[in-house]
């Protein structure tokens, strides 16, 4: 039997930059490997544990595997669903609670960030985020994970699950193990903390014209463009740790040598910085449009990935019922 592979993406907004190198850089990476079968979905149950809008979320789940596909996710040799057409994922997400304390929910940091976000929708399904997440990966027994270092604390958690229920009810549950990429921190445009969604001013899309990126990076913070030491964090430390994720390690140290000679010229490395983001995004750009032209086409794409999820995950919800004494 091939090793698994299990990732995701909420449906809360288009990919940004920092999904991309962070989480579907790895997805392709593990595409290419035969020895593995891997399932990418988007995570709309997850989305409905925050604020949302009904009306909309079936077309921003379907935007999710859009990017995925424009991407150069293969469905014939990858699995690409959403996630509430396979409801083995609740199900399980409700047999794992019942060996997970609320406390140890409570205190997981990015429990405790969400409910600063959202401070009066502090809901069960919030509570539950990472028992979904755990069924997610578990329900195919995946053991391996391309996700960014965000996501540290609820794979923590999934290995606590995995761990719990071998132990009680003689599962052979993997600990799943995150696959890290180059980017697995991208860090925010606007200088402080990480690439989000929820942060304006903090990301690039995969979407994103050369005049759009043009302006995102305009508006990230620099200094005079000199000084002995180069800075380790903040809008400077950013914008090279962007030109060592797209540009190379190369790029980076020339425009360090500059920072600490004669003066780095900030409109000369965002000018160039846009163009190099940009390359990387047209032929994805290009792809995707072909996808939008063609909603049947993705629709089936969506149920036949479905179909195969469900073959899986039925087996393995199946199995811890049966453990479980329950049926
Ligand atoms: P989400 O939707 O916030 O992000 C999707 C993926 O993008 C990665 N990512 C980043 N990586 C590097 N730098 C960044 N600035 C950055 N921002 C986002 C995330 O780490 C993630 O890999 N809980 C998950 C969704 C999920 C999931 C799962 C993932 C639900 N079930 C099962 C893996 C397995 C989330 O909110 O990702």
């Amino acid at each position: 039997m091939k090793s698994r592979v299990f990732s995701a993406t909420r449906a809360s907004g288009r990919l940004h930059l920092g999904n991309y190198l962070g989480a579907v850089k790895g997805y392709l990476a593990l595409q290419e490997r035969s020895d593995l079968e891997c399932v990418f979905m988007a995570v709309d149950l997850h989305t409905i544990t925050t604020p949302y809008d009904a009306k909309t979320l079936p077309q921003a789940s379907r935007e999710i595997i859009i990017d995925y596909l424009a991407a150069g996710l293969d469905p014939e040799r990858v699995v690409v669903t959403l996630q509430s057409l396979v409801s083995e994922h609740s199900e399980l997400a409700f047999l794992f609670s019942s060996v997970v304390s609320i406390a140890r929910m409570q205190h997981l940091p990015t429990f405790k960030d969400k409910v600063k976000q959202h401070p009066n929708h502090v809901t069960m399904a919030l509570l539950n985020y990472p028992l979904l997440m755990a069924a997610d990966i578990l329900v195919y027994k995946a053991g391996l994970v391309p996700v960014g270092i965000d996501q540290e604390p609820h794979l923590e958690v999934a290995r606590e699950i995995a761990r719990k229920m071998n132990e009680l009810y003689g599962m052979d549950f993997p600990e799943p193990q995150r696959f890290a990429t180059r980017g697995e921190y991208v860090p925010s445009l606007a200088g402080a903390g990480k690439m989000s969604k929820s942060v304006e001013g903090s990301y690039i899309n995969l979407t994103d014209d050369l005049a759009t990126i043009k302006k995102r990076l305009a508006g990230a913070p620099t200094d005079s463009g000199r000084g002995e030491t180069i800075p380790t964090q903040g809008g400077v430390a950013n914008l090279l740790k962007f030109v060592e994720l797209i540009q190379g390690a190369d790029r980076r140290a020339e425009y360090e040598a500059s920072y600490q000679g004669a003066g780095l010229r900030y409109g000369d490395l965002k000018n160039e910085l846009a163009a190099a983001i940009f390359a990387e995004l047209a032929p994805i750009q290009e792809r995707r449009r072909t996808f939008e032209a063609d909603p049947k086409k993705l629709e089936e794409i969506i149920q036949t990935g479905a179909t195969k999820a469900r073959a899986i995950a039925s087996i393995t919800l199946k199995e811890v019922k049966t453990k479980m004494g329950l049926g």
